[in-house]
């Protein structure tokens, strides 16, 4: 008889952390990530800033299965429709308010307007955004995941700049090629 095991998430390590290849002898700053100094009493941004901290920026998360990240929307900036495939996120509100929802494998959509202080848990795998409506103030939120690398897939990203063809994106939508290259020129990256 074959036996099969399937994890669900990150495996367990079997050493207390796991090194890369060029560290031998580690000491505190191998344990210390600073690259969020620059969230800190940041002036407000243009644009919607996701500043991580996963496996990628930080080597000593390999194996341990958490990772941030800080989210900084300017007033009326979008976190556009997206999943984590690895992860859960437990979304904390430090700064202004913000609207988020999460769609579940129903097609329910689950949405709130969050104050600041309070905390939203979007589950692993299921689509979800944050909105700062608030024409004035900009917000800023705390998100950890129960993974060092939960991935992400953009939902716009992935229809419409993945090179799934026009015909299929069209029959899929129920609409016609013309409206999904309009789409796909409105998330084109710009020209240099
Ligand atoms: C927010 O939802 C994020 O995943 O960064
Ligand atoms: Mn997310």
């Amino acid at each position: 008889m074959v036996l099969m095991s399937i994890n669900a998430s990150d495996p367990d390590i079997l050493s207390d952390f796991i090194l890369p290849p060029n560290i031998t002898a580690p000491d505190g700053n191998f344990f210390t990530f600073i690259g969020m100094r620059v969230v800190v009493g940041s002036k407000p941004l243009p644009n919607l800033k996701v500043t991580k901290a996963t496996k990628a920026e930080f080597s000593a998360l390999d194996g341990q299965s958490v990772s941030y990240a800080v989210l900084q929307f300017p007033s009326g900036g979008v976190n556009p429709p997206h999943t984590h495939p690895r992860s859960a996120e437990l979304l904390f509100l430090v700064q202004g308010s913000l609207e988020v929802g999460v769609v579940d494998t129903t097609g329910n959509l689950y949405a709130q307007t969050l104050q600041k202080g309070d905390m939203f848990v979007f589950p692993k795998g299921l689509v979800h955004y944050q909105y700062n409506s608030n024409a004035q103030y900009p917000a800023m939120a705390l998100s950890s995941f129960g993974s060092a690398s939960a991935g992400t897939v953009s939902v716009p990203t992935t229809l419409f700049t993945s090179g799934i063809s026009d015909e299929v994106l069209a029959k899929s939508s129920k609409t016609d090629v013309a409206t999904i290259q309009k789409l796909k020129a409105g998330l084109a990256p710009p020209k240099p």
